[in-house]
């Protein structure tokens, strides 16, 4: 089954000269190939996977308009003939799109206010000192020096363990859980399905688990949250949401830190900066999420009437993709910079690298949080770093959403 608005599974090909191909190739020089697109025009025609055709939007003022059109939904609805003749299956009602990002108002106001109302800034910020635990333990667990792969001994375990702290998997779960995260998250390997259906039913147990005794975790809250009306989450609805979390917040957090790392090692003036004054980094965040941005296109979008993005005709039913990590290399940055440059200095604050909208990510000051603690400890700690391979040579992630590099090799000294 392949489930057309699910987080992280979008992926383009291409079948015509006209029409762009997101590939493994598009995207390995992605970015680019989006400064490309952009001296072209602001909205290109794409063909999805499915041989279905959609629309990238590559500007920074068509994004905005794109994320913010009314007629522009998150729900397949409008798509869903279209879909289904081509082969997609859109049970966009059960577990997978059941969640916000797949819904409009109002059913989407509702679930983001319950959730909201659990997800608060408290606890948040109570996670600081597990983050700098988890960060230091990883670090602790390496030689005094050598050769280590950063994603696989830092950016990835870190959120996961985030993630897992915050929604309360007992211990004992704990490593099943992450192994069962990262395989669910591979989308087109063989183990992503299998690992999918038991992650599901290890939250299905959390949640029983939860109703019944409940603890000081977001699970517990999620399950305890009304609205004015007396409403709650559906058990399906609960389920779904938590699944959400585990997918929007776990591989994103990993690239951030990840293209952050290495945009510093490619611009040692930059990491210099950072290493003389850490304070910096809590707010260099924002530069490195517009710099190299994490989601690399927003979810997808179905047009509900005709309606014009970039003065470009988009068709009711039709499918559009946002190029976030295209606009935010076209935003307009403060002082005489120019958007292409990387300056950790800089307030990049309009940036679109957490969507815009009503649909802008719910996670963005857990994310902020784990970036500036964990790059502080990092940076810290590491008095030498480097790429250990010639950043061509590294390998990205090369369908879905992300973007990222899928192994950092990286030289090192404490
Ligand atoms: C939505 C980016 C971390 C939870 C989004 C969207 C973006 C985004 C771009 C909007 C997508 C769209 O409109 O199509 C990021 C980035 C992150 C990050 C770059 C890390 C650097 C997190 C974390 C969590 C989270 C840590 C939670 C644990 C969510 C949720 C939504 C969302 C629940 C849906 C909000 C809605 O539909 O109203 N995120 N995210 N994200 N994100 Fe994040």
């Amino acid at each position: 089954d392949t489930i057309v608005n699910d987080y992280g599974n979008v992926r383009v090909t291409e079948d015509s000269e006209d029409r762009i191909a997101l590939d493994a190739a598009f995207k390995a020089d992605a970015i680019r190939q989006f400064e490309r697109l952009r001296k072209k025009g602001p909205v290109h025609p794409v063909t999805l996977s499915s041989g279905l055709p959609g629309w990238l939007v590559v500007s920074y003022a068509a994004a905005r308009e794109a994320l913010t059109h009314p007629a522009l939904g998150n729900h397949p609805a409008p798509a869903i003939a279209t879909l289904e003749a081509a082969g997609y299956v859109t049970h966009h009602d059960d577990v997978n799109g059941g969640h916000m990002l797949a819904s409009d108002p109002p059913n989407h106001t509702r679930l983001r206010r319950l959730v909201a109302g659990a997800f608060t800034t408290k606890r948040v910020q109570e996670l600081r000192q597990r983050i700098e635990e988890i960060a230091n333990s990883l670090i602790d667990s390496w030689p005094s020096s050598g050769q280590v792969d950063l994603v696989s001994e830092f950016t990835a375990p870190l959120p996961v363990t985030v993630i897992a702290e915050l929604i309360g998997v007992p211990e004992h779960h704990r490593n099943e859980f992450r192994k069962l995260t990262g395989d669910a998250l591979a989308v087109g390997t063989p183990q992503s399905e299998p690992a999918f259906m038991q992650l599901r039913a290890l939250l299905t147990g959390l949640i029983d688990e939860k109703s019944k005794n409940p603890e000081d975790d977001l699970t517990s809250a999620l399950i305890a949250a009304r609205d004015d009306d007396d409403s709650r989450l559906s058990d399906q609805e609960l389920l779904s949401m938590l699944q959400l979390l585990l997918i929007a917040g776990h591989e994103t957090t990993v690239n951030l830190m990840g293209n952050a790392i290495m945009a510093l090692m490619c611009h040692p003036d930059q990491l210099e900066i950072l290493r003389n004054e850490p304070v910096l980094i809590a707010s260099a965040a924002e530069e490195f999420l517009r710099y190299d941005s994490p989601l690399e296109l927003s979810t997808l979008r179905f047009a509900a009437e005709d309606l014009k993005i970039g003065g470009t005709l988009i068709e009711k039913g039709s499918i559009v993709v946002v190029a976030l990590a295209s606009a935010n290399r076209d935003v307009p940055v403060p002082g005489s910079g120019v958007p292409g440059t990387l300056d950790v200095t800089r307030k990049a604050s309009r940036h679109l690298a957490f969507g815009h909208g009503i649909h802008h990510c719910l996670g963005a000051p857990l994310a902020r949080l784990e970036f500036g603690v964990a790059m502080e400890i990092l940076l810290r700690r590491l008095q030498h770093l480097e790429l250990a391979v010639p950043y061509d040579e590294i390998d990205w992630i090369s369908k879905g959403i992300m973007r990222g590099a899928l192994k950092i090799p990286v030289r090192y000294r404490k």
